[in-house]
């Protein structure tokens, strides 16, 4: 057994990662006076959040008529009826209030002449229930939206007290006989010391899983470290199968342009010159959700109309609008294309190609951000003392394909749910309960095997086995037979798991260490994503499968839960929320409104 030394430390409240749900989850509890830890393994302005650009969705009317019951309505529809109605109803009706919240906590919105908060075209969202023109629901800080609320969540949960760990790296959680959560383990990684965080709640706030693929929109930091600490402790992930691909990636670099370019004028062409998106979707065009922009791109270079000259990119045209709208509404990307692509936006097109951007699927959890773990008497199961928000958790809102901009929403609507939840169940009366120092034990083994592991594979080369096979085999069209190809390769690259090679032992800022550690975080999610995809035979948002190219509702509105052992991946199916929170009579969405049916744009 291996023999580590920590120091324990006690809260409440434990929030691991710092992204904007980390964050927001952190200002609320400490608001409330809950002893509160946030730990996160990079300094918290760093995390992903700041590089969200275009903005975050509310229905506050600002530029024109709105409802929070067409956000609910664009919603469900983006979701292509795999969404949670119950959470998406949460979502939609208090967006205005965390938005009004985070002006009032100090966030610079861009303001329109009056002084309101500006908002801006973003695709899938609409008025009139899909009926009428595309609506200005996006709240924006020009293109730097995430970077904004961050950086203002940070210092507002410094002032409530919050306490902060950064560069701590969660290493597993503590998990009691009865299937409590207790706490986390923690390694520091300037100093190599460890760190044994009890808490009441646990709150997951770890984000996406975006680098298990070679090409993604997302920070190299985008382990997936939640949904691998979760599986370890044997409980599920959820639509681990929807992974979006935003249809604006640099090409090359993956670096993201902001849908934003696109709702603030900006159009895609082929090689053609064609403005192509007129075609598959006459009415909303360059608006549509992003996985049929995505599709229909990949369809555009599939038929040989890609530009480049390898015709294997589009055109994204920016140059037809002014230069003063350019810089004072999207300067994030217009410097962004020129450092990745050497583009001049107010001359040239930027070559752009879809690229993997954000995971719909995550932790399952009900609207308050409570995780569950499903059997098949009680569905909705809670685990105690564990909560998950963010793109790391899967409330679900997003469905099978999430709305850009219904992102950041997410993270602080659910940010803030958590908080208020965790006010109510927490109780600052009792102390915290015995560690199970078993479960201790048994993390310090797992490290400490990787630590000194002397098998045949460097963590890069099988990181990479990895990406490159998630790129080829889940990508945005889908076959069973390259699902099914896929599968197989990947439980046998999650085999060789047990084969690494780390050659730097040290406990002080070991990079190649924390690398080995957050592959076996991303190697989960990226086999229950396979996995999932493989047996889901039909096509619904995200999950383009050539073979079933329509959606099956009847057989397939249902969650996919998978529990990942090892290379082992086992399935099971919960049912979807039809049920909104409150009835037409209450002032909710009719149903009829919200019934599934054919989504065309
Ligand atoms: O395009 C964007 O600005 C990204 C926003 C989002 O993913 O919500």
């Amino acid at each position: 057994m291996a023999s580590y030394t920590y120091e324990t430390h006690e809260y409440d409240v434990v929030v691991i990662g710092a992204g904007g749900a980390g964050l927001r989850a952190t200002l609320g509890m400490a608001e409330q006076g809950l002893r509160t830890a946030c730990i996160s393994k990079v300094f918290p302005t760093r995390s992903h959040t700041v590089a969200a650009q275009g903005g975050i969705a509310a229905s506050l009317g600002n530029m024109g008529p709105d409802s929070w019951q067409w956000h609910m309505y664009d919603t469900v529809k983006g979701s292509d009826w795999l969404g949670d109605t119950d959470a998406m109803e949460y979502l939609a009706r208090e967006a205005p209030k965390a938005v009004y919240e985070l002006e009032h906590y100090g966030v610079p919105f861009s303001r329109t002449e009056e002084g309101k908060i500006y908002q801006r075209p973003f695709g899938g969202h609409t008025t009139e229930f899909g009926e009428g023109p595309p609506v200005q629901r996006t709240c924006a800080a020009a293109d730097r939206t995430g970077h904004a609320i961050l950086h203002t969540l940070y210092g507002q949960s410094l002032k409530q007290q919050a306490e902060f760990y950064i560069e701590y790296f969660a290493l597993d959680l503590i998990m009691g006989e009865d299937g409590t959560c207790q706490g986390v383990v923690c390694w520091k990684l300037d100093d190599g010391t460890f760190h044994v965080f009890s808490a009441k709640m646990v709150v997951l706030a770890t984000g996406g899983y975006g680098r298990a693929y070679f090409s993604a929109t997302s920070a190299h930091t985008c382990t997936g470290d939640g949904g691998g600490m979760v599986a370890r402790a044997g409980l599920p992930l959820q639509d681990m199968e929807f992974v979006q691909f935003h249809p604006t990636g640099i090409y090359g670099s993956g670096c993201l342009i902001t849908e934003g370019a696109r709702g603030e004028g900006g159009y895609l062409t082929n090689s053609q010159g064609e403005r192509f998106m007129e075609r598959y979707a006459p009415h909303y065009k360059d608006l549509a959700p992003r996985d049929y922009v995505s599709r229909c791109m990949t369809m555009e270079i599939r038929e040989g109309r890609g530009v480049g000259k390898d015709g294997d990119h589009i055109h994204l045209h920016l140059n037809h609008l002014p230069a003063e709208a350019l810089a004072e509404r999207l300067p994030g990307i217009s410097e962004s294309a020129k450092i990745f692509a050497g583009v001049d936006v107010t001359k040239e097109p930027i070559p752009v190609l879809p690229t993997v951007h954000y995971n719909m699927g995550g932790i399952p959890t009900n609207y308050w951000g409570e995780a569950l773990n499903p059997t098949a008497e009680n569905p909705n199961a809670i685990v105690p003392g564990l909560m998950a928000v963010g793109e790391a958790g899967c409330a679900s809102v997003h469905g099978a394909n999430r709305l850009g901009s219904n992102s950041l929403i997410d993270l602080v609507v659910f940010g803030r749910a958590a908080a208020i939840r965790a006010g109510q169940v927490v109780d600052r009366t009792k102390g915290n309960p015995a560690l199970n120092k078993a479960a201790i034990a048994k993390c310090f083994d797992r490290f400490d095997g990787l630590r000194y592991a002397q098998g045949g594979i460097p963590t890069a080369d099988l990181r990479l086995e990895m990406q490159k096979t998630m790129q080829a085999d889940a990508a945005v069209f889908r076959t069973a037979k390259t699902m099914a190809e896929g599968k197989d390769k990947m439980t046998a690259i999650a085999a060789k798991l047990g084969d690494l090679k780390v050659t730097d032992t040290s406990l002080v800022w070991n990079s190649d260490l924390m690398e080995t550690l957050e592959l076996t975080n991303l190697m989960p999610n990226a086999l229950a994503t396979i996995v999932g995809a493989e047996a889901r035979k039909e096509s619904r948002g995200a999950h383009a499968h050539e073979d079933f190219a329509t959606r099956d509702d009847a057989n397939w509105r249902v969650h996919t839960i998978s529990r990942v052992d090892g290379n082992q991946v086992d399935l099971t199916y919960r049912p979807v929320v039809v049920d909104p929170l409150t009835t037409e009579v209450e002032g909710g969405i009719s149903l009829a409104k919200i019934a599934p049916k054919a989504r065309t744009f």
